[in-house]
């Protein structure tokens, strides 16, 4: 089972991907985790994928796809896996298509999970993000037991440097500009499912998993 997830920042692609990979047992893979585990670590990737991400740009698609293309060919992904923030802009769909095809592959799902622009700014500021494990928060939708502190490694929740109000907005340009393409691109190879976002979590999940199937 091969898995994108597509939709604006704050849509939710983290949170239900998270969910998917629980419950299929399928990697998660999520490019916005590479990039900041890289940062974290202070290895070139990171220094290089930092000066695009605090701007609220894409990282250009040379330092993304043969990271994705390498790690999709892992024996862990032999039976699937969910894609989390990759593919954003043609040239990415279109390079991983062509590395699936080489081995006789293809992806099963693009699900895009909708949310306007109107819920995405409030949504961001209210995140919170594990700096230890990367898991993610919400204080008003899905608060931690304790504040600011994470539920699972007991780490320090932030919020993270590009949900800036004013780095949303710019995200939000680039996603429409960039990534939203995508969705026609996926409909076309007939693999495009959507699912409403702006419901609750579980009810989101649940749409995805009539999707999926059980
Ligand atoms: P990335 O980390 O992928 O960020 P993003 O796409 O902007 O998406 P987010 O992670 O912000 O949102 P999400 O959809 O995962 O939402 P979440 O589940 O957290 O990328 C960051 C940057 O890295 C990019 O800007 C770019 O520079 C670079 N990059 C990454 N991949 C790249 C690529 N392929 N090519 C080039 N550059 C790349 O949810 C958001 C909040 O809402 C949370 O607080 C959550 O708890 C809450 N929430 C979720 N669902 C609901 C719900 N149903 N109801 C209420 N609240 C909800
Ligand atoms: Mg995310």
């Amino acid at each position: 089972m091969k898995i994108i997830m597509l939709g604006a920042p704050g849509a939710g692609k983290g949170t239900q991907a998270k969910k998917i990979a629980e419950k299929y047992q399928v990697p998660h893979i999520s490019t916005g985790d590479i990039f900041r585990a890289n940062i974290k670590n202070g290895t070139e990737l990171g220094k290089k994928a930092k000066t695009f991400m605090d701007q609220g740009l894409l990282v250009p698609d040379e330092l993304v796809v043969d990271l994705v293309v390498d790690r999709v060919a892992q024996d862990d992904c032999e039976n699937g896996y969910v894609l989390d923030g990759f593919p954003r802009t043609i040239p990415q769909a279109e390079s991983l298509d062509a590395a699936l095809a080489k081995v006789g592959q293809k992806v099963d799902y693009a699900i895009d999970v909708d949310v306007p622009d109107e819920n995405i700014v409030n949504r961001m500021s209210g995140r919170r993000a594990c700096v230890g494990c990367g898991a993610t928060y919400h204080i008003k939708y899905n608060p931690p037991k304790t504040e600011d502190v994470c539920d699972i490694c007991g780490e320090k929740l932030i919020l993270r440097d590009d949900d800036k109000p004013e780095t949303v907005l710019k995200r939000l340009t680039v996603y429409h500009d960039q990534t939203q393409p995508l969705i026609d691109y996926y409909t076309k190879s007939g693999v495009l499912k959507q699912v409403d976002g702006t419901v609750d979590m579980e009810d989101v999940f649940q749409a995805i998993v009539k999707i999926l199937g059980a």
